[in-house]
């Protein structure tokens, strides 16, 4: 195998084989192919893309770049579910104590924040003495005993994709479906599972701002499942503004512990409630959704979904004083209402800019090497649709940096839209690939 032959190839629009592609990755994994030579064979995927046998070969052998977790000792059907990343997606926190409920087992490797959008383990991070880095054994043995565990990215894991990732992000080529879509899917067929719900978010808090774009992610990922045997399903969902209220790491987490409650906001809900239903149907918990959600709803009632919480929070190392006690988590020194400049409805709300707003609050990073605060953010008090009088608040802004308030509520200001009518709702659950 040449490398250069096969970027020339690529690069005039030909055709690579399986073995072909399976050589360059375990060559780059292993440094026999240099980072220019992988960068400029991502470069010409970015022009040229990848056939659906190619980018099935591509997912596989980043997949076998590593360690492929068995979790065959565990004998249900072990589901989990990936979002795309959004503004307030605090969605995981949910639904893997709510799955794992009803009997399904979620065996969860996540990531952190990236550019505007939140991640989970950031915001698992805000319950004081949670731990990410539990390791693949301990993993393993929760997924067995407790039904769910929900850790960060190994070394052992799919390591192709840690370099890989990194280069592309100085190469100018992440925003590319195939390489989106097989950095995504060989992360999560390695974590052990039967079957994965995608979240894939559209909309001015998402990467994938048009449907078109995120169908094509969608179907994209979908398809490498397919090849893979795995059952894939993927929802598409709005991300034209925040999910929820919360938007920052704790005041996440404790909207996430309301959800488990039955008192968190109706959109976050009804996301969590239509991704775990699916998570059901497809670990056999569920004949269908109708079914799926009233044994979810019945884990809500009886207490035993806040109950599942409290076991993975315990067995991870954290506090689960936390759910019955709000002031257990970090919180912020000030809480500052950010009044609307103008009186009308809202009519939008860039999401990628309030995002980016709670990244300069301290919720997310600027730089790889920031170390977040968990307590900061924001709570919004209105969302698009919503009538606002001037002064009143939109949100209350959670800040320990009282230098940078004036700053932050200029820019939440201005990523707001107003107007003298409600625009059309639109919809939440936007379709579903499966
Ligand atoms: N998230 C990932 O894990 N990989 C990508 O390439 C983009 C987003």
């Amino acid at each position: 195998m040449h490398p250069y032959e096969l970027i020339k190839r690529k690069r005039d629009g030909g055709l690579l084989e399986a073995d072909e592609i399976a050589q360059f990755i375990a060559g780059y994994t292993e440094g026999i192919i240099p980072d220019y030579q992988m960068a400029a064979m991502c470069m010409s995927i970015f022009f040229n893309g990848l056939t659906d046998a190619e980018l099935a070969a591509w997912a596989g052998a980043m997949l076998r770049s590593g360690e492929v977790i068995d979790l065959s000792d565990v004998p249900a059907l072990k589901v989990d579910k990936h979002s795309t990343g959004g503004v307030g997606d605090k969605v995981s926190l949910s639904l893997a104590p709510l799955a794992a409920a009803c009997g399904v087992p979620v065996p969860m490797i996540s990531g952190r924040g990236l550019g505007h959008t939140g991640g989970t383990l950031d915001k698992l991070e805000s319950i004081p003495g949670f731990r990410v880095d539990l390791g693949v054994e301990r993993y393993r043995e929760l997924v067995r005993t407790i039904g769910c565990c929900l850790i960060g990215q190994t070394s052992t894991v799919v390591p192709a994709d840690k370099k890989l990732y990194a280069l592309r992000d100085v190469t100018a080529t992440v925003d590319c479906i195939p390489l989106i879509a097989s950095s995504i899917m060989s992360k999560k067929l390695a974590e052990g599972i039967d079957a994965l719900v995608l979240d894939v978010k559209v909309g001015s808090g998402a990467f994938m701002k048009t449907l078109d774009d995120a169908r094509k992610l969608a179907t994209t990922m979908v398809g490498i499942g397919r090849e893979m045997g795995k059952k894939v399903v993927a929802i598409i969902t709005d991300m034209e503004q925040p999910l929820g209220r919360a938007i920052g790491n704790s005041l996440e987490a404790i909207e996430a512990i309301d959800m488990l409650k039955g008192q968190a906001p109706a959109d976050y809900t009804e996301c969590t409630m239509k991704l775990t239903a699916k998570m059901l149907e497809l670990g056999q918990a569920a004949k269908d959704e109708t079914e799926a959600r009233a044994r979810l709803q019945a884990v809500i009632d009886d207490g035993s979904a806040l109950k599942k919480f409290a076991q993975i929070i315990e067995a991870q190392g954290g506090n689960p004083a936390v759910l019955y006690d709000y002031s257990v988590f970090p919180t912020a020194r000030q809480v500052v209402p950010i009044p609307s400049p103008v009186s009308g409805y809202i009519t939008a709300i860039d999401t990628e800019k309030v995002g980016m707003a709670a990244v300069a609050l301290g919720a997310g990073r600027e730089r790889v090497d920031s170390i977040i605060d968990p307590a900061v953010g924001f709570v919004l008090e209105k969302k698009v649709g919503d009538k606002v009088e001037k002064g009143e608040p939109l949100a209350m802004m959670h800040i320990n940096d009282a230098a940078r308030a004036a700053t932050i509520i200029d820019r939440f200001q201005s990523a707001c839209a107003f107007g003298d009518e409600a625009p059309t709702p639109r919809p939440l659950i936007i379709e579903t690939i499966e």
